[in-house]
């Protein structure tokens, strides 16, 4: 017998669509740079475990909702940075940490021309999502699923990126040193970058730039006069969301 949470559910999702989220509208209406593919459970399962508040089930509405999402997310990103992608080299070596399902890997590779850089990700597969705002850094933090993290980059053709699986590969002795690292709704966000700080500045030495969000009320913590940085304000892409992008380097 059907549930009646599970009936709550159905009529609010036929009501209001797959999130109650409401995205940005500016933001929904500009090119869709990211293409989600179709999403067979496995994907259904690894977007549920990246975003727990969104209500995703393996149909149409959900891809189209999740792919304007991601987009939405990106635009806000990337019109914040702009300036900075536009001056960095070419070549060069990028990292992101946490890239989840790819989204800004697929987006920044579109849009600024990232087919020839040597593109890493530092990525593990979790079975539980435990975010916190700012939290401590602890092992299990990780929710990410590496096959459906390929799955999506190999579907918007972006076949250059060395997936390092942080489940064996410390942060301290990824391949550096990087231009650009950055990570969104990662580190620096969920889990305080006060405790990835060493790794983060090793990783990018005396000339690389490092970018992450940070929650809006974020409080620079001692160390972070260590290294010249600034924050730069995010538009908002859903109704209730506004953070920030903290800026390091280069030293
Ligand atoms: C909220 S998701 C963000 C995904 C993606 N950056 C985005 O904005 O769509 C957080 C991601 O950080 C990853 N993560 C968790 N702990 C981490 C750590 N210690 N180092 C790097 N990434 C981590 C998770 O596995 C997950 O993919």
């Amino acid at each position: 017998m059907a549930s009646v949470g599970g009936a709550v559910r159905r009529i609010k999702r036929a009501i209001c669509g797959p999130s109650q989220l409401k995205l940005n509208s500016g933001l929904a209406k500009l090119e869709r740079v990211f293409r989600s593919p179709p999403v067979p459970p496995e994907l259904v399962k690894a977007i549920r475990l990246i975003a727990p508040h969104f209500d995703f089930q393996p149909d149409e509405a959900s891809r189209d909702f999740w792919e304007a999402e991601q987009n939405g997310a990106c635009w806000a990103e990337y019109e914040c940075l702009r300036d900075i992608l536009s001056k960095l080299p070419k070549p060069m070596r990028v990292l992101e940490i946490g890239p989840g399902l790819g989204r800004s890997l697929v987006f920044f590779s579109k849009k600024c021309g990232w087919q020839d850089c040597e593109l890493h990700a530092y990525e593990a597969d979790g079975k539980k999502t435990k975010y916190t705002i700012n939290g401590p850094r602890f092992e299990d933090s990780f929710c990410g699923t590496i096959s459906e993290l390929r799955r999506v980059l190999d579907h918007n053709a972006v076949t250059n990126v060395t997936i390092h699986d942080a489940k064996s590969v410390p942060m301290k002795d990824l391949p550096r040193p990087f231009d650009f690292l950055y990570g969104f709704y990662t580190i620096g966000f969920h889990w305080s970058l006060e405790h990835f700080f060493d790794e983060v500045l090793t990783l990018i030495g005396k000339t690389g730039i490092a970018v992450f969000t940070v929650p809006n009320d974020f409080k620079a913590f001692p160390r972070l006069q260590e290294i010249s940085y600034r924050l730069i304000e995010m538009g908002r892409t859903v109704d209730d969301h506004r953070e920030k992008l903290l800026v390091l380097g280069p030293r």
